[in-house]
């Protein structure tokens, strides 16, 4: 097949599975969001963020934003780690100052949560069919959750953890609680990233935000086996698995050891270095620091210069080392895909 025919087919799709590309691909964490003002009016019309990630059609129309703004290589379900956690019985809210949930305190909080199925959570279900619609096929569908450990962090804190004191308390005060815990946001979590394959979703990556506060010694107690776990029982979905560990360079060699297809780096490392901590099959994505958007367009294309030459030449996607946030000039994005298209084709 000429590399042309498998650009037609996919570009992001064929990179994830090893298989040569015309130019690396690129997708960015949040590239819907705050920093785009078409994302912004759309916003407004939905009133709040928890309406508008439930209602498919204003949920498609923000998918879609940044695949006609940008020309990314794929596209990534407009939806939020925490909605599975509202779904097993906790009520969500987003304030100024980000999420709030009532934290878990008790054990009888926590046998209480149910264990979704994989047909829960229809909004997110219909988001992705109608987007599979709308779609060519020269843009795939990334679905996504948080991973075990991340969605603990926001059950216990009842929002985004700081010291995450409560956290850490529940893992050595009551281990067999936390395991108990961990063990249903898995389940609930293979059953949802299931319904999102069935509905059309073409990939799935675990965003691990929080996993950089564990210790190696924790890590490989309470994140590393749930992970597993969920990648385990998604394998046979036959979709590439993309695993976010963010803040968890100390981790890396029991990442190494995950069943992962793609392993996202944060801007902490670079590509080569992480690279040798993994295993040889395991691809990468990342890691751009996001911040550098803000900067001037030389010193950018400077930097990203620098990240493609420490990337491996298969199995690699570009992406940020996090997400975009609302400061970030559009325009930049926008110069950023052009330059990763254009200088990616003298390295793949
Ligand atoms: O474009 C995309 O990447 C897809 C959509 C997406 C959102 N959140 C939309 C969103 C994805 C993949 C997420 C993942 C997510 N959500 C993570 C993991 C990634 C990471 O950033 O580490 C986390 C930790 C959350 C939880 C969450 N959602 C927080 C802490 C907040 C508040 C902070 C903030 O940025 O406002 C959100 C809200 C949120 N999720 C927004 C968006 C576009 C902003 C909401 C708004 O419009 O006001």
């Amino acid at each position: 097949m000429s590399a042309h025919t498998v650009t037609r087919k996919n570009r992001f799709l064929a990179a994830c599975a090893g298989e040569a590309v015309d130019t690396v691909p690129i997708w960015l964490m949040r590239q819907a969001g705050r920093y785009l003002p078409e994302y912004q009016a759309t916003r407004r019309k939905a009133g709040d963020f928890l309406t508008l990630c439930t209602t498919p059609e204003l949920a498609v129309e923000v998918t879609l934003q940044p695949v006609h703004r940008l020309g990314v290589d794929a596209a990534i379900l407009f939806s939020d780690i925490l909605l599975p956690l509202r779904a097993m019985g906790m009520p969500l809210t987003f304030t100024e100052e980000g999420p709030r949930l009532e934290p878990l305190t008790s054990e009888a909080a926590i046998d209480a949560l149910r264990v979704l199925s994989s047909d829960e959570l229809p909004e997110v279900l219909t988001t992705i069919r109608l987007l599979r619609r709308e779609l060519t096929d020269v843009v795939p569908l990334i679905g996504f959750s948080g991973a075990p450990f991340t969605l603990l962090t926001y059950a216990v804190e009842g929002q985004t953890g700081k010291s995450f004191v409560r956290s850490k308390k529940l893992l050595y005060s009551q281990p067999a609680l936390a395991h108990r815990l961990l063990g249903k946001i898995s389940d609930s979590l293979i059953a949802h990233l299931e319904g999102q394959v069935k509905a059309g979703a073409q990939a799935l990556q675990l965003f691990d935000s929080w996993i950089g506060v564990l210790s190696p010694e924790d890590y490989a107690v309470f994140g590393a086996p749930y992970v597993e776990k969920v990648l385990t029982a998604l394998r046979p979905l036959g979709v590439p698995l993309i695993y976010f560990p963010l803040g968890g360079l100390s981790l890396l060699p029991q990442v190494g050891k995950l069943s992962a297809d793609i392993i996202s780096i944060d801007w902490r490392q670079s590509l080569s270095v992480a690279k040798q901590q993994l295993q040889s099959n395991q691809g990468l994505q990342g890691n751009l620091e996001p911040l550098l958007l803000l900067g001037p367009l030389a010193q950018l294309e400077a930097r990203v210069k620098q990240v493609l030459a420490s990337a491996p030449r298969r199995r690699y996607v570009f992406n940020l080392g996090h997400g975009l946030t609302p400061e970030i000039p559009p325009a930049h994005v926008e110069a950023l895909v052009e330059m990763v298209h254009r200088l990616g084709q003298s390295v793949v």
